[in-house]
């Protein structure tokens, strides 16, 4: 009775909402920052200029006037993105077993709750867990390789660096984790219980559409990403003999023509002025020796 007391008295402390509400906030960004990504890194399928498009484009080549870019621009990037890896990472692991015995507890109440939202949740335990480690490697990569995303050097370090088998296996991490947390997220926020459209024309309630949702999502980007490791694989076995070979696309070979096409022109144009000047000059050389000479003539006649 006096403990009942005590606890009473403890003032309810608002911490664990914030940190659900930080880790809710963090999830966000990440699952839809993981579709753009794979959006990004899936151009590859459309071909190798596509995706040199979207990688000069990600350095902000358009700013620069060489075209080169900035890889600083996806340095600071990444570290954002890191640092909401880290920060949801942290804030994810006081929900984990803690022990053995404890996961054995869950485990075993799983089996017996046969409750498909509760399997949900062990899955991200699970997947969570792996992308906490290869997740880490993948960002430390492009965190210390900046500017060394293009075709080739992207499908060199899929093949050639031996990525391809971490790729793999955090490609169905982070989708699974990915689409099963943003669906959690509409669930326990309620996102779209007012939304019409989910319920009308006898559509199963929004859980049930939002899971179907979820379902479609994970295939798409599941076999988007695996497509795009399929072109980079098949890229780089064909590059193998020349890593660390920059991709130099049609476009900028034909700029590159281009500008030296029209150097040598405006160097002609510069030898062709130089040229008209030498003539003017010898033009004007010979107005002078024939007025001289005329000149010399007039004198002659007169004397
Ligand atoms: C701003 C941060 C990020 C950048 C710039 C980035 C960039 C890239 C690039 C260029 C590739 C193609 C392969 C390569 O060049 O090595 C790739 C592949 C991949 N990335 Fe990221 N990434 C980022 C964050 C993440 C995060 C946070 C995850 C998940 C934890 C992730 C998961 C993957 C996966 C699974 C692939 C393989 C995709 C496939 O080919 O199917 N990336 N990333």
């Amino acid at each position: 009775m006096e403990s009942l007391i005590i606890n009473d008295k403890i003032k309810k402390s608002r911490i664990p909402a914030r940190l659900d509400l930080l880790q809710s906030g963090t999830g966000l960004i990440l699952g839809l920052f993981m579709w753009v990504h794979m959006m990004l890194v899936g151009s590859i399928v459309l071909g190798k200029d596509a995706f040199n498009f979207v990688a000069k484009t990600m350095e902000l080549s358009f700013l620069s006037s060489t075209g080169h870019g900035y890889p600083a621009a996806v340095f600071f990037a990444v570290l954002g993105v890191f640092t909401l890896f880290i920060i949801h990472a942290a804030l994810g692991v006081r929900k984990f077993p803690i022990s053995w015995k404890q996961h054995e507890i869950f485990r075993s109440q799983m089996g017996m709750m046969k409750h498909e939202d509760t399997n949900l949740w062990y899955i991200q335990v699970i997947t969570a867990f792996i992308m906490f480690f290869l997740g880490s490697a993948h960002l430390f990569v492009m965190l210390t390789n900046p500017g060394q995303i293009d075709p080739y050097l992207s499908a060199d370090r899929v093949i050639s660096h031996n990525m391809w088998p971490l790729y793999l296996i955090l490609l169905f991490a982070v989708e699974l984790h990915g689409t099963i947390g943003l669906y959690r997220l509409c669930m326990k926020w309620g996102w779209f219980d007012k939304v019409r459209w989910f319920n009308e024309n006898n559509r199963p309630g929004s859980r049930q559409y939002l899971k179907m949702l979820k379902k479609r999502l994970t295939i798409f980007f599941l076999a988007l990403g695996l497509l795009a490791l399929l072109v980079f694989s098949v890229i780089g076995i064909r590059h193998k003999d020349r890593v660390g070979e920059r991709y130099n696309s049609g476009h900028s070979t034909v700029q590159t023509s281009v500008s030296v096409k029209t150097e040598a022109l405006s160097e002609d144009n510069i030898d062709n002025a130089a040229m008209a000047e030498a003539i003017s000059e010898e033009n004007t050389d010979s107005t002078d020796a024939a007025s001289v000479e005329k000149s010399t003539t007039t004198e002659e006649k007169a004397e």
